[in-house]
């Protein structure tokens, strides 16, 4: 299992201080999440932090597209240094279209699953992603509650998979940290992402220690 701490959560002044002692730590990539405060309320970053970080560390960065219109922005954050990209569906009149857009560019495409989205309404979508993310919380904000019934989700996703032949990561994002890594690693999950149980602890590196030490029990 994967660890991949969400700089949501970090102190945006000393960010590479920051990504250099989680990445010595052992995380497997780093999550940005970009939010443009219409698809979700909060406002965070565009392509120039992406950028800035991606001269921080050679970790794979997963970017979490919460905006509209993300059709329009992969190229953005492809050219800012995203080996990942995962988008909404529901903020797409053509979603298969720009996870295509996505691998054309020879990156990873993702679909990022609201707790109150129907697989039925993505499972066209599951053949040709390279991964989805669940989310354990509505997307927006970090340091919210996990909600309850994400494990079973992502079981849920990775039969479909299973069931379409295809194989893709699952990835789970909101509200974790260490007490729920193993539950993630009894239902298959790939890479769990975490931002305040990272970020706000006292010390971040640790945490991220804590949290595969946790997933290897
Ligand atoms: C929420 C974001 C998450 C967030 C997770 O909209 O997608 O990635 O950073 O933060 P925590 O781990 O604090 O729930
Ligand atoms: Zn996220």
């Amino acid at each position: 299992m994967r660890i991949a701490p969400s700089i949501l959560s970090a102190d945006f002044s000393k960010l590479a201080t920051e990504i250099e002692r989680v990445e010595a730590a052992g995380a497997a990539q780093l999550h940005l999440d970009v939010m443009d405060g219409h698809y979700v309320p909060n406002l965070t970053f565009g392509p120039m932090i992406v950028e800035a970080v991606r001269r921080t560390t050679t970790l794979p960065l997963d970017v979490h597209l919460m905006i509209e219109h993300a059709d329009t922005h992969v190229d953005a954050y492809v050219d800012a240094g995203a080996d990942m990209v995962a988008v909404h569906p529901e903020t797409l009149y053509h979603p298969h279209l720009a996870l295509t857009e996505i691998q054309k560019r020879g990156k990873k495409a993702g679909i990022a699953i609201n707790p109150g989205t129907s697989f039925a309404s993505i499972e066209e979508l599951i053949a040709i992603a390279d991964y989805a993310i669940i989310m354990a919380v509505n997307p927006g904000w970090g340091g919210q509650k996990f909600i309850e019934g994400s494990f079973e989700r992502a079981r849920r996703l990775r039969r479909l998979a299973v069931d379409r032949e295809t194989s893709l990561s699952i990835e789970i994002d909101g509200g974790m940290n260490a007490e729920r890594v193993p539950q993630a690693a009894e239902a298959g999950i790939d890479v769990v992402i975490a931002g305040s149980a990272v970020f706000k602890a006292d010390d971040p590196a640790a945490a991220v220690a804590d949290m595969l030490q946790a997933a290897s029990v």
